[in-house]
């Protein structure tokens, strides 16, 4: 068992930093047996630190010290402490050099955190806290310095080495090898460093800027990945001129480098003019990469360029504020999905992920506000809280203030905290002193964790022609919070006559009907709102949270005949597809533990065959509107769900809908395919989803013609979307057979491309057929699988646990006993994936009892593993609590 129990940080123990760097000189030495670093700081005291006489106090993890001197001066053994993680030097003078020697390994450093290798080249990643696995260094945000980086190594092996900001000197050492010396202008946060050093090819294209600079875009990869980069440099390019044109943000370096390095804990990182980028996040060809790939590669791209504004050139002041750089910069790169494809499926999208997912982490032990006040372990707290939650928090500021107001209210952030480190409460400030708009009630958002629950009821009088809607809200207990206060919540909303016609919505029985908007934005602030519609001559069917306006749940009692009719007449398309859901929901609901021959709503199979045959309506949005809700979602609303009892249910109506509908499926099937060739277009995404659901559930059924074109789809396909989406249905399906030839096949033909294997594994992991837990654990020891790679962790452990839920939550309890020794294992190698993979098990309150004790035995197995990890400490406990 672990004996001391990782330290826990407050944001209200927050000061500022008592010296600061402000230049660091950087000079690495990269070897195969470990590397040699010298950094020369300048350091003063801060003059607005009251520690007047505070030592010197540096960051440092793993490191070996090899020399320290100050303004020259070497210092012997007693002259500074090392307390393991600092190294403490006191008595210094206002200003003085310090040079520092570490010798580290980066051959050894699994965590991948820090300098490490993969694939033969070196790389870093010092978010949040891994640039002290380097040097000693103040290493937090608020500590900002210019950075010149000279790097060392054989020519031969590492042809390319790389920082941040421009080279301003190259040439040849003895021994066969080189050194590059880059130099970055722009004052950063050690977080932000990055260095390469490798073997790599280099691919070109310029940016002229709206002012007319032209700057050198590269994309590094290994040379076999060379002609996979074409999506990643037009997403950039397109990034770009997004960022000028909606944020007016021009791009300030003269070259911008994106490296692809298959090792890494997460999905890229914006190191200031070099970005590094997991390779599954990057590289992406026609016959490789699925259309979903596709778009996340371009999300991703955009993303980590935004940061260079909303991130690297405002900062964080402390990781308390992670939000202000995640949650603006997915709100940005959100934004700008929805402008290059469909706003309406981006939206479905966005909504999807924070109420399966994000809404679940807070209700669960580990919830935490969007600006939490403690933590353990930092690297816990990238969180879908701090990015999805705070995008969306974000939104709802735009929302409030309306495009103009927020444009002027970045425009004021960026100008007025440019090369600061600041926190979230700057941004709001900055918001409301643009607009002139009190956010005071509105930076609860920011402190209060859970999810607020919106419960609304309405009645309509028919003499005065009043329709009266009242809205509550409450916003749950979460840990350490109780009694929160009402929130500033938008809510926009419409209402539809019994023809589908919008009505004008009147709040003033004064006013003219004529002139009234047929959609709202209601703004609630207390506790109970009562709004009176005037001037309708029948009661209408309420539209509410449109476009979800708000991260909230919401609860009002449709009928059915409501949602059917709103998922063919509301105006919003978002409204129309989660009209869908609700009754889809709904419909499931209704029949969990009910026999197998429970009748199932007639009306949800019609609107399924109005959506199949209908080809007016977007077919993104009609792709979408076929998917039925996640078994996740549905064990996310239910209370205490039994989750063999879900994946019945929701299998059965799956399979009567396919039953009543395998014509149209087919004819849906064969409209979609054919007639025009492979783009990437929403239109023509739209036509390979359809035919792929279609496919899917033909295969549900067993249906032999169904079976006959996955096998011919899977043989002939030109592109990975319609490759997988056979090789999908045919895994999930009855017929074993053509699932293992599939699945052979498949590896033989792309098992060199680590890209690919990874969905090879995904596909079986994810597969109530194949990915019992016997066939998971051959995945294990399949030769392709490696302990040191985070995409394979994830794709088959990661998959199990998050996407195969039947499987996972075997009645028997081996999955979690599964997890419970993946996590143990891990722990050791990689704390932060370990601490990633846990999360399933967190959950364990929510579930039926027969479940929940087991995973609870599993969790407390995790915590009685010896030297524990802070990462895996601080989740395991606080979910025992
Ligand atoms: N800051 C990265 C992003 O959101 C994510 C990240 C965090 C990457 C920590 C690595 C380590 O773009
Ligand atoms: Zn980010």
């Amino acid at each position: 068992m672990r004996t001391n129990q990782p330290k826990t940080i407050h944001l209200s123990e927050y000061r500022v930093p008592a010296h600061l760097v402000d230049t660091m000189d950087l000079r690495f030495e990269l070897f195969d047996n470990g590397a040699r670093v010298h950094s020369t700081l300048r350091v003063r005291r801060n003059p607005e630190s009251s520690e007047v006489s505070a030592p010197l106090t540096l960051d440092g993890d793993s490191l070996k010290l090899e020399h320290v001197a100050l303004d020259g001066k070497e210092l012997a053994a007693g002259d500074y402490e090392d307390t393991g993680d600092q190294l403490v030097i006191a008595g210094v003078p206002e200003q003085f050099e310090l040079a520092v020697v570490t010798w580290i390994e980066p051959q050894n450093n699994t965590r991948l955190e820090g300098l490490y290798k993969s694939s033969g080249m070196f790389c870093t990643q010092c978010e949040a806290e891994g640039f002290r696995c380097i040097t000693y260094f103040p290493d937090r945000p608020d500590v900002m310095a210019r950075y010149r980086t000279r790097i060392e190594a054989d020519k031969s092996s590492y042809p390319v080495l790389l920082s941040n900001g421009n080279p301003v000197e190259q040439g040849d050492l003895e021994n066969g090898r080189h050194f590059v010396t880059w130099e970055d202008p722009f004052p950063k946060p050690s977080y932000l460093f990055a260095l390469v050093a490798g073997d790599l090819v280099e691919k070109r294209d310029t940016f002229t800027t709206c002012s007319g600079r032209d700057i050198d875009l590269r994309i590094y990869v290994e040379p076999r990945n060379a002609e996979k980069c074409g999506h990643a440099m037009d997403s950039l390019k397109r990034s770009m001129r997004w960022d000028e044109e909606v944020y007016g943000r021009e791009y300030d370096l003269d070259i911008f480098m994106i490296v692809a390095v298959d090792d890494f804990n997460m999905g890229a990182m914006e190191n200031k003019g070099l970005n590094i980028f997991n390779s599954s996040c990057v590289l992406a060809s026609q016959e490789t990469a699925t259309d979903l790939a596709y778009q996340r590669i371009e999300a991703i791209v955009a993303h980590e360029y935004f940061h260079n504004w909303s991130g690297n050139r405002v900062t964080c002041r402390d990781w308390f504020q992670l939000s202000l750089k995640e949650g603006f910069t997915v709100f940005r790169d959100s934004t700008f999905s929805a402008d290059m494809g469909s706003p309406t499926v981006k939206r479905i999208e966005d909504a999807t992920l924070l109420r399966t997912a994000q809404f679940a982490e807070d209700a669960g032990p580990m919830a935490h506000p969007v600006r939490p006040a403690s933590y353990m372990e930092i690297s816990n707290f990238y969180t879908l809280t701090i990015y999805e939650k705070g995008a969306e928090v974000v939104r709802m500021i735009h929302t409030l203030l309306g495009p103009d107001l927020f444009r002027k209210g970045s425009d004021l952030y960026f100008e007025r905290h440019d090369g600061q480190a600041v926190t979230t409460d700057d941004f709001v400030k900055a918001m409301e002193d643009a607009s002139g708009r009190d956010l005071t009630q509105f930076r609860l958002w920011y402190e209060q964790a859970g999810t607020p629950v919106l419960t609304v009821s309405d009645d309509y009088d028919p003499e005065q022609g009043v329709y009266r809607l009242t809205i509550q809200q409450s916003v749950p207990d979460t840990p350490g919070q109780t009694n929160k206060k009402p929130q500033h919540i938008p809510f926009a909303l419409g209402l539809l006559g019994t023809e589908g016609d919008a009505l004008p919505l009147q709040l003033d029985a004064a006013d003219d009907i004529g002139s009234a908007p047929t959609e709202r934005v209601l703004e609630l602030t207390d506790a109970s709102h009562t709004f009176e519609f005037y001037g309708l001559a029948e009661r209408p069917v309420p539209s509410l949270l449109r476009h979800f306006s708000a991260p909230v749940r919401v609860e009002y009692p449709w009928s059915r005949e409501q949602l059917v009719f709103l998922m063919s007449h509301d105006p919003d398309g978002f409204n129309r597809w989660d009209a869908g859901q609700r009754l889809a929901v709904d419909v499931i609901q209704s029949i969990v533990g009910a026999p197998e021959d429970a009748g199932i709503e007639p009306r949800l199979v019609e609107a399924y065959r109005t959506l199949l045959g209908d080809s007016v309506l977007d077919q993104a949005l009609v792709a979408k509107m076929l998917q039925l809700p996640s078994e996740a979602y549905l064990i996310e609303l239910a209370s205490s769900p039994d989750v063999a009892a879900i994946h019945r249910a929701r299998d059965q109506v799956l399979r009567h809908i396919a039953t009543s509908l395998r014509d149209e499926l087919i004819a849906c099937y064969h409209r979609n395919t054919g007639a025009g060739g492979y783009e990437i277009t929403p239109e023509s995404i739209a036509r390979r989803s359809l035919r792929n659901t279609a496919l899917a559930w033909l295969l549900m059924i067993n249906d032999e013609a169904g079976r006959d074109l996955a096998v011919q789809q899977f043989q002939e396909a030109d592109n990975m979307t319609d490759r997988m989406g056979a090789l999908r249905a045919l895994v999930n399906s009855d017929y074993a057979a053509e699932r293992s030839r599939a699945l052979a096949d498949f590896y033989e033909r792309f098992q060199d491309d680590p890209q690919v294997v990874e969905q090879w594994f995904s596909v079986q992991s994810s597969s109530d057929r194949a990915g019992q837990l016997p066939q998971i654990k051959a995945l294990l020891d399949h030769p392709a699988f490696d302990w040191k790679n985070p995409n394979k962790i994830r794709s088959v452990i990661g998959v199990f646990a998050g996407q195969n839920l039947a499987a996972f939550h075997n009645p028997d309890g081996s999955g979690y006993e599964f997890l419970a020794d993946q996590v143990c294992r891990l722990d050791d190698s990689n704390p932060q994936i370990a601490a990633r993979l846990v999360t399933p098990l967190t959950r364990w309150q929510k579930f039926a009892p027969a479940y929940s004790a087991m995973m609870h035995s599993a969790l407390k197995r995790i915590r009685d593993k010896a030297g524990l990890s802070a990462d895996v400490y601080e989740v395991v406990h606080k979910s025992l609590e």
